[in-house]
């Protein structure tokens, strides 16, 4: 049994599209150990605990990021845990984390990556004027939004489309991407070749 971290500050979507795709074993042999929010009143940790998951909030106020990410990591060891997954976790992380778990750390991106990191990807789409866009997983180094590509897929931009109505196109391929990729990473069939994530047979 392989066992997945999830990090989040707020509703948790993606947490949930994770915990369904363990509970049908579209991510199979797998299990969310723990669910950390840095934001402690984020509605996705009422939601994890409903479905049985354990949450832990950890308020990243009054740390260092250091000091704060060292308190998350120690909470993912203690559970043992082989994948840690961001779903709209909204915290940079220190260098110390990303190294401390390197090629294990997985995030979700509203956009087309490298096509508009940050924050708000889905307004940065459409005020661009961009056709397409979408989102992307990949794997977490020390720079934001940057790190090797797993999964991508691509979604229209409507005429009319609005800041919510983009983001909830997207948001239903994302949480279909996210479980193929955490599937990917955890089946172990693939080799990272520089940026490039290769998949073997
Ligand atoms: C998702 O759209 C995710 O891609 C985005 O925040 C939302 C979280 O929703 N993440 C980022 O923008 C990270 N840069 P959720 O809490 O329902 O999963």
């Amino acid at each position: 049994m392989r066992r997945i971290g999830v990090l989040i500050s707020g509703r948790g979507s993606n947490m949930l599209a994770l915990a369904d795709a363990v509970a049908t074993e579209r991510i199979p042999n797998a299990g969310i150990a723990v669910v950390i929010s840095n934001v402690t009143t984020a509605a996705g940790l009422e939601r994890a605990r409903e479905r049985g998951i354990e949450t832990v909030a950890l308020d990243h106020r009054g740390k260092t990021r250091e000091e704060h990410d060292r308190a998350m990591a120690a909470e993912l060891r203690a559970r043992e845990v082989d994948l840690v997954c961001l779903a709209g976790y909204m915290r940079l992380l220190s260098s110390w984390f990303t190294r401390e778990f390197e090629h294990r750390i997985l995030n979700i991106h509203p956009s087309l990556l490298p096509a508009f990191p940050g924050l708000n990807a889905q307004q940065q789409a459409i005020d661009y004027g961009v056709k397409f866009t979408g989102c992307t997983v990949h794997l977490v180094d020390e720079e934001l939004d940057h790190g090797p590509i797993i999964k991508q897929a691509v979604v229209p931009v409507l005429p009319d489309d609005t800041e919510e109505t983009l983001s909830a196109r997207i948001l239903i391929e994302e949480h279909r991407i996210y479980a193929e990729a955490v599937a990917l990473m955890l089946g172990g069939k693939f080799k990272i070749e520089g940026r490039r994530i290769v998949q073997r047979q």
